[in-house]
């Protein structure tokens, strides 16, 4: 095929991610799409990739994520596009920073002080004014945005340790309703967490009673991942059914030592109630957590290290033990002094993580939480280390798998038309990237890292990341759900 390109990516491996095999080709991009993926030795464009050697990937789309704020406050998305990620979900684990209706004072309540501990940023009144800041200040990646169910009982209740009355049902709803209208694609749950602990089943499914008929997703970080996961998950279930909706189980994992290979009883469940309703489900690669530090957390966990401490910044990156040493205390009596703080917990099993990033449906959303201090490195290291770490060096999958289960899997989940494949009509988000060598640049010591071997990314057709660094180009754009 003759033709003259924008950007024309030559003589690469073409990874489509579809999960079929890779096939050498030339990719062609006009504008903000790809226009031709082959041999297209005869063409010509004002840019020449020279990507031999290299793979070449749809951009990589973080299915779970609270890049909230960092769209805003850091629109370059550095943790993301230099491994390759052009589309970020957010509004994960019930938290998002819209809608408030009257702002939110210091000290924010805890775990929504992960997108801003200050409260100042939580400053939009409706889901609309979000997302319109967001399209007036574009950030370098896309996103699909989630409303959280916790920030609308922060908003709507004032006593949150009760199930929600019919009134704020009825507030939480019409919250719901404005979100989806403005373009929010979901609303996501954090059961787990105080703020919405006292929430039964049935106020769930009130709030989220229109999204089956609207189209629209049902995220949740489960009310127990620990001894109840089994009931977690009949809870999650169950409330996609009666409302409808696609469930996304997020960062699906078992934690606690008495735990420990359980995912075999998680996965055949899933797996079994696949067949009666549409469910999904991401994860993070790593056998330790990260969230707001807390007593009941750091008591299932062999090892705890603080990520940031409001009250006392100078402990971020030691770990909870020699804290608890050095101020001469018992560990909770220290867990009082740091709070408000974030923490990471090492809880999990490595072969229930290997056996969850393996099954056939799982995506990779990283979880990573961009405010903290000393982050834990899924934030910079998921997608690399999958790629990396878990194809390449383990085998536990094919490259192509690796590339499907961040791109075109999750595309198709969500409901983002014409993202997450190489093909002649989608958008052009790719990352070319060396598959000899990518892996995750980010350790627990040093979490702050771009991956190895990312070549360049574009978003929209514009490069966002290149010679190992941000262009500073922001292209990103709000996507909506196509159902
Ligand atoms: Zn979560
Ligand atoms: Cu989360």
């Amino acid at each position: 095929m003759h033709g003259f390109f924008d950007v024309l990516i030559r003589h690469g491996t073409v990874v489509d991610g579809t999960g079929a095999p890779r096939f050498s080709g030339d990719v062609g991009v006009r504008g903000e799409r790809i226009a031709a993926v082959g041999d297209l030795s005869a063409s010509d464009a004002s840019r020449i990739i020279d990507a031999t050697g290299l793979a070449v990937a749809p951009g990589f789309i973080d299915s779970h994520t609270h890049d909230d704020r960092l769209l805003l406050s850091a629109p370059s998305m550095e943790p993301k596009v230099s491994q390759g990620v052009t589309t970020i979900i957010g509004g994960n684990c019930g938290v998002s920073l819209a809608p408030m209706p009257d702002g939110m004072r210091a000290p924010v309540i805890a775990p929504l002080n992960l997108l801003d501990a200050q409260g100042g940023w939580f400053r939009f009144r409706s889901f609309a004014q979000y997302l319109d800041t967001l399209r007036a200040q574009p950030a370098a990646t896309n996103c699909a945005m989630l409303v959280g169910h916790m920030t609308l009982r922060i908003a709507t209740m004032k006593d949150l340790e009760r199930a929600a009355n019919a009134q704020e049902i009825l507030a939480m709803q019409l919250m719901v309703d404005e979100a989806l209208d403005a373009g929010a694609i979901g609303v996501s749950t954090g059961l787990f967490y105080e703020p919405a602990a006292a929430a039964t089943t049935e106020e769930v499914i009130q709030v989220c009673r229109t999204l089956g008929r609207r189209g629209a997703l049902y995220c949740t970080h489960m009310r127990d991942e620990g001894d109840g996961v089994m009931q977690s998950l009949e809870e999650t279930f169950r409330i996609g059914r009666e409302t409808g909706a696609k469930v996304v189980v997020s960062h699906h994992k078992v934690v606690g030592r008495a735990n420990h290979g359980r995912s075999r009883q998680t996965l055949d469940f899933i797996s079994g109630q696949m067949k009666m309703q549409p469910i999904c489900l991401d994860c993070y690669p790593y056998a330790a957590s990260s969230t707001v530090l807390s007593a009941q957390r750091a008591a299932i966990a062999s090892r705890v290290t603080v990520t940031w401490s409001e009250a006392m910044p100078e402990y971020a990156g030691m770990d909870l033990a020699d804290i608890a040493t050095r101020m001469g205390v018992a560990t909770d009596e220290a867990i009082r002094r740091l709070l408000p703080a974030g923490a990471v917990y090492h809880s999990m099993d490595e072969s229930d993580v290997q056996r969850i990033l393996a099954f056939g449906p799982t995506m990779i959303g990283s979880d990573g939480l961009p405010h903290d201090q000393v982050p834990h490195p899924r934030l910079w290291g998921s997608f690399a280390r999958v790629l990396g770490h878990y194809s390449r060096s383990l085998g536990l999958f094919s490259l192509e798998t690796a590339v499907h289960k961040m791109t075109g899997l999750t595309a198709a989940n969500f409901g983002l038309a014409d993202r997450g494949l190489i093909a002649p009509g989608a958008y052009a988000d790719i990352a070319i990237f060396d598959p000899a060598t990518i892996d995750e640049g980010a350790t627990f010591e040093k979490p702050v890292a771009p991956a190895l071997g990312m070549h360049s990314v574009l978003v929209n057709g514009e490069p966002v990341w290149e010679h190992g660094r941000a262009s500073g180009a922001r292209p990103g754009r709000v996507l909506a759900r196509s159902s």
